[in-house]
């Protein structure tokens, strides 16, 4: 039970690794504020939770919006009374080379997938008691990837340099600031991306299950990983090793 008495606001947590994460923390003692751009999805993961006698509520928001952020971390504090654990795992693709990509859609990529992480760093941290931990969803594509997905590998590899940056920063404060690098999972995001309808990204062989995302997600935000700090987990069945 290494979340009893801790509050884990997780973003995201209304499909995939976010909801996975959040079940796994709730089931560990956590009190998880899932939340979501869609609030029936946020719901649909809290009901699941309340109905296993654990805690959770939903919370609405684009995680790219600082207001909808601050109103986030604001419910929590109000709901729990801390704030314990941050996962950054909402993001979003776009599937065009740079060329033709609108510079407007750039920047929503930027500001759901780095942004999100700095506010959530900047307006959640003040709070955040010695112990408390943030773990950032980076991915593979931060390391190696593709064509016509730049803004989304640009977002992932700034989120892991931040990481790091801010880790040096929350040193003082004994706040361990990480990030998890996904590889294939079987979420919905993986299977509506292009390059992997068309083949041109090859997940074969590596394919994660959100469950496997979210325990190491959980390991990296718990006391386990307590001389873990300003670290990227790649988290991919071994895919970035293959030849
Ligand atoms: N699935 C994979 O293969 C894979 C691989 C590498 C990295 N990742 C990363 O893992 C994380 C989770 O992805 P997933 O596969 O579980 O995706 P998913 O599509 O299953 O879930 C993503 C969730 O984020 C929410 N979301 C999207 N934009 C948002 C916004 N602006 N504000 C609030 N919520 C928003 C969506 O509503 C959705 O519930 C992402 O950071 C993704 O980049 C996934």
């Amino acid at each position: 039970m290494r979340f009893t008495g801790k509050t884990c606001v997780v973003t995201g947590g209304g499909s995939g690794i976010g909801r996975a994460t959040c079940v796994r923390m709730a089931a560990e003692g956590g009190r998880v504020v899932v939340a979501d751009l869609h609030q029936d999805a946020a719901q649909a993961t809290a009901d699941q939770i309340t109905s296993a006698d654990g805690q959770a509520i939903a919370a609405e928001l684009d995680v790219g919006n600082s207001a909808q952020v601050q109103a986030t971390i604001a419910k929590a504090l109000a709901t729990y009374g801390s704030l314990d654990v941050i996962v950054n795992d909402a993001a979003m693709m776009t599937f065009q080379p740079i060329v033709d990509l609108a510079e407007a859609d750039f920047l929503h990529v930027i500001a759901t997938n780095l942004g999100s992480v700095f506010y959530f760093s900047k307006y959640g941290a003040p709070h955040m008691p010695p112990g408390s931990a943030i773990v950032n969803i980076s991915s593979v594509h931060a390391h190696e990837t593709t064509a016509n997905v730049v803004p989304y590998a640009a977002s992932k590899g700034a989120i892991e340099a931040f990481t790091r940056g801010f880790s040096i920063e929350m040193e003082s404060r004994k706040i361990r600031v990480n990030c998890v690098a996904p590889g294939a999972v079987d979420t919905p995001m993986l299977w509506n991306n292009p390059n992997v309808k068309s083949g041109a990204e090859k997940v074969e062989g590596a394919i994660g299950k959100p469950e496997d995302l979210a325990a190491a997600i959980c390991f990296i935000a718990s006391e386990d990983a307590s001389f873990i700090n300003g670290t990227t987990l790649v988290v991919d069945g071994g895919r970035l090793d293959i030849l």
